[in-house]
């Protein structure tokens, strides 16, 4: 399905919740959020309704993020619903990596092809300091756990303040070259000033090229990660969200009221 300005949309990013097991610096407000209630909360079924909608449009990609998406329960029964549909050919999920090495064994006999892992620095310390108390072992057991499950290849999602060049992203590289992963280098950003920019060996934030959709977990398709634009699954169906969403795709994102690149996992 090709946008107004020529950009032929290939991959849904699906939020399947909105918690979060850590509580990274840069993502959460020190007080607390509104969290969506149960009721608000897309099912398993209307998910699917939703990624079927979305491949009959000719996307091809479909991507679970949260939140942290492995804290919905029995994520792999999603997965393996998802991954039998007709028309898809690239199924991933991004997580902090916390319950990986619980999960990616299920998740891959479900069928998941690939995981990305948000990876801040390597040092113990200053992971528990950015993550606000997250525990960098289980991280890394989580890669090794994925690894081993066939779960290829894994990505690494590192935010850097300044840039690549500072000792966190550093250390990351490192160990992205040790262990033969790529690395993506995502700057910092912020929606209410809509300063973003373009993601080091990645596609995001590169307006022109972005082919991306979101659902929300409470059923937004929202067209881009820097505007207030959503079409509700539930007051449209999936088909008339989704094309909702493509027909006011905007040419580029700016500054919007929303702060859910939490909740939508960037
Ligand atoms: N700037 C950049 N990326 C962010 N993420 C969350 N908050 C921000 C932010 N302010 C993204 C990162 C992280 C993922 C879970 O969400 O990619 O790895
Ligand atoms: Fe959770 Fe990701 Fe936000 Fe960190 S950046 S608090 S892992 S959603």
């Amino acid at each position: 399905m090709v946008d107004r300005f020529g950009r032929s949309l290939d991959c849904l990013r699906i939020s399947v919740t909105d918690r979060c097991n850590l509580r990274c610096r840069y993502c959460m407000p020190t007080e607390g959020f509104p969290l969506a209630s149960p009721d608000e909360m897309l099912s398993f079924d209307e998910i699917v309704a939703v990624a079927e909608a979305a491949l009959r449009l000719g996307l091809t990609r479909l991507r679970l993020t949260g939140g942290e998406p492995l804290l919905r329960p029995s994520l792999e029964r999603l997965v393996s619903r998802l991954a039998s549909l007709p028309g898809l050919t690239d199924l991933a999920l991004s997580t902090n990596g916390i319950l990986l090495a619980d999960q990616a064994g299920a998740l891959a006999a479900a069928g998941l092809q690939r995981v990305n892992v948000s990876l801040d620095t390597l040092s113990p310390a200053r992971y528990r300091y950015l993550t606000r108390g997250g525990d960098l072992s289980r991280v890394l057991q989580g890669i090794a756990a994925a690894r081993e499950a066939g779960l290829w290849p894994i990505k690494l999602n590192c935010v850097v303040h300044q840039s690549a060049a500072e000792p966190d992203a550093q250390s990351v590289a490192a160990f992205a070259a040790r262990e033969g992963l790529e690395v993506r280098f995502i700057p910092r950003m912020d929606a209410a000033t809509g300063i973003f920019s373009v993601v080091q060996g990645g596609s995001g934030g590169d307006c022109p090229r972005c082919r991306r959709l979101r659902l929300s977990c409470t059923g937004l398709v929202r067209p881009c990660l820097f505007s207030d634009l959503g079409f509700s699954v539930r007051q449209w169906g999936p088909e008339e969200a989704l094309r909702r969403a493509i027909a006011e795709k905007p040419a580029a994102g700016g500054p919007c009221t929303h702060n859910w690149i939490r909740a939508v996992g960037g």
